[in-house]
């Protein structure tokens, strides 16, 4: 037994033990509970990501803000979630949606004031919701005092807090090209030099190779966390550094969105220098006693590299997000089964992270829909989401089965990738669409009725919202409720191993969730049947014959269930305690 699950254990028959009113483990035990409870919180979150432009707005100007997500904190609470994490609030001219951040140690007057920020911490803390905030390590908008000092003139002494480089031959220094199209180099008229930025024009890439950025930056951590937040979700992490030798990037087999030629960002992505930043950013994050949690947006190609953010002693990132799954964008018992597999297994021993929508990417409606079955697709989706070993992370109206609305015509978009990309990148607005509370007002209670939502709340939110959702015991947001409820009472599903079933089936993705050796509970089998024909499965390897549906989004909870021959219909998922 690792010592990750010795603490696990222990923590497990703890927190039983409390939650069941039976007697109090003995004081040496209970040291070792309440130490790891403490510092293991985030393994047993349910992270909730809320797009604040996009979430509750309070004062009638069309856009959300934080008094918004403070009156929405009792519906969270209610649905489960433990933390949730707020995209970029800080002062920005907006060209990224917060994405470009003109001032780090404030919040953006379209969101609020800081004072604002304070109670809804204080309001989510009373709540038991921690807050995680997002934090943009990589660069900067152009429009950061930092960066105009460094503009202003080659001997500027924040000259080298950016990458400025000569031109080559008339052009551009190198060939590297921007995430969001073209060139990622801007010539600049007043030095004649050149601007390296990963993402937008507008968002020039710090040089974190200085260590007076390094400074800066942990400084800004340290404001946030001196508050008392839960973490950070940190941006594009993975792209701190760059090659200084400047060397062209390889090209790859034809063209993009953006009409340029494909490449591998082989010099700007995952340098080696990038973990030592890593580390000092845990040691940070470590000094203080609440445990704050580290996640990275760690777009790997593989798990393998996934599995380095996590550091070699496990002292970087606790939780690199998982864009493996995130990314398949396809209903595959085999493919999920493999994916699961290996973030269980990963070589530095990490705990998985995993999600199915954000703010980037197209909703899992739509992306696991066959449009036909997407109700019961979308509650399979969920079973998913909460049943594996690791911490789930859900985006804002995944819960009501919200869908991607994307612009239909150019002049609407509001994403610039959507404008440089038109029409082949309708851009990032249609997984953005304000959320959707009720049926009873105008723009479905995101707004006042007489604003007008930055982005048009879509028609659907007449049948597609909270309230109606609630009242519903068959709802796609009840099932939620029932499986975040089961996530945090069920021991096999907070501390329990992860075992796949059935690993040669080509449509039915199965695993068991076992009560840790000592502890109390249920042990657990989850089976999802990924396609469109009825399957009739197995369980030989559970050691039982029976079970009993603790939630299924085909049969009625409390149903005994055969496991010697369980019959899953199109599309069946089922959450089952072993008997
Ligand atoms: C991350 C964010 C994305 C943003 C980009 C640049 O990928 O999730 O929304 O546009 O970084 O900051």
């Amino acid at each position: 037994m690792s010592l990750k699950n010795i603490a696990l254990c222990c923590f497990a028959l703890g927190a039983v033990a409390v939650a069941s009113g039976q007697q109090s483990p003995p004081r040496q035990e209970q040291a070792l509970v309440s130490r790891t409870s403490a510092d293991a919180w985030w393994k047993h979150a349910v992270i909730y990501e809320v797009y604040p432009r996009s979430f509750q707005d309070s004062d009638g100007d069309g856009k959300g803000d934080i008094k918004g997500i403070e009156s929405r904190l009792d519906y969270l609470k209610s649905l489960g979630v433990d933390a949730i994490w707020i995209t970029p609030m800080y002062p920005s001219p907006q060209v990224d949606f917060g994405y470009d951040i003109a001032d780090y140690e404030a919040i953006d007057p379209q969101y609020g004031t800081m004072g604002d920020f304070d109670a809804l911490l204080k309001t989510a803390k009373a709540h038991g919701i921690r807050v995680i905030m997002d934090i943009v390590l990589n660069h900067t908008s152009d429009q950061h005092p930092w960066f105009k000092e460094s503009a202003s003139s080659k001997t500027n002494p924040k000259r080298d807090w950016y990458i400025w480089r000569d031109g080559k031959d008339g052009s551009y220094p190198n060939n590297w090209q921007s995430w969001f199209g073209h060139s990622a180099w801007t010539p600049d008229k007043t030095t004649g030099q050149y601007y390296y930025h990963y993402f937008y024009t507008q968002q020039p890439d710090l040089n974190w190779r200085n260590p007076e950025v390094r400074k800066a930056m942990y400084g800004v951590m340290k404001f946030w966390l001196d508050k008392g937040i839960a973490g950070f979700r940190m941006d594009a992490v993975s792209r701190l550094f760059e090659d200084p030798g400047l060397h062209d990037d390889p090209y790859l087999p034809g063209y993009n969105a953006f009409g340029d030629r494909n490449i591998q960002h082989k010099y700007t992505d995952d340098l080696p220098e990038t973990h030592v930043v890593f580390q000092e950013l845990r040691k940070l994050a470590d000094s203080y006693p609440s445990h704050p949690v580290l996640i990275a947006e760690a777009d790997e190609p593989t798990i393998a590299d996934l599995a380095k953010m996590y550091g070699t002693h496990g002292d970087e990132v606790q939780l690199p997000m998982d864009f493996q799954i995130a990314d398949l964008n396809e209903l595959s018992a085999p493919k999920f089964r493999k994916l699961f597999q290996e973030v269980e297994t990963n070589p530095a021993d990490g705990w998985p992270e995993y999600f199915f929508s954000n703010h980037d990417q197209v909703r899992q409606w739509e992306r696991y829909g066959d449009g036909k079955h997407n109700l019961e697709i979308a509650k399979l989706m969920a079973v998913l989401e909460m049943t594996p070993r690791g911490t789930p992370q859900m985006y804002y109206g995944e819960e009501i089965g919200m869908r991607t609305t994307e612009p239909t015509r150019k002049e609407d978009v509001r994403d610039p990738i959507g404008i440089t990309g038109w029409p082949k990148e309708k851009g990032r607005d249609g997984e953005r669409t304000p959320m959707q509370w009720t049926p009873a007002a105008p723009n479905a209670g995101f707004t006042t009725p007489t604003a007008t939502p930055w982005l048009p709340v879509p028609p659907n939110a007449r049948t597609i919202n909270v309230e109606t959702e609630l009242a519903d015991p068959n709802s796609l947001l009840n099932f939620y409720k029932g499986l975040l409820k089961l996530r945090h009472t069920e021991t096999a599903l907070m501390f329990g191993d992860y075992k796949t079933l059935n690993p040669d089936d080509a449509d039915v993705f199965s695993f068991e969730r076992k009560v840790p050796q000592g502890g109390q509970g249920r042990n657990i089998v989850v089976a999802m049947n990924m396609s469109a024909a009825v399957h009739t499965v197995k369980f030989d390897d559970v050691g039982a014959k029976g079970g009993v549906v603790m939630q299924s989004n085909y049969s009625a909870s409390g149903s005994k269930v055969d496991l010697g021959g369980l019959e899953l219909p199109p599309f069946g998922a089922v959450v089952v305690a072993v008997e």
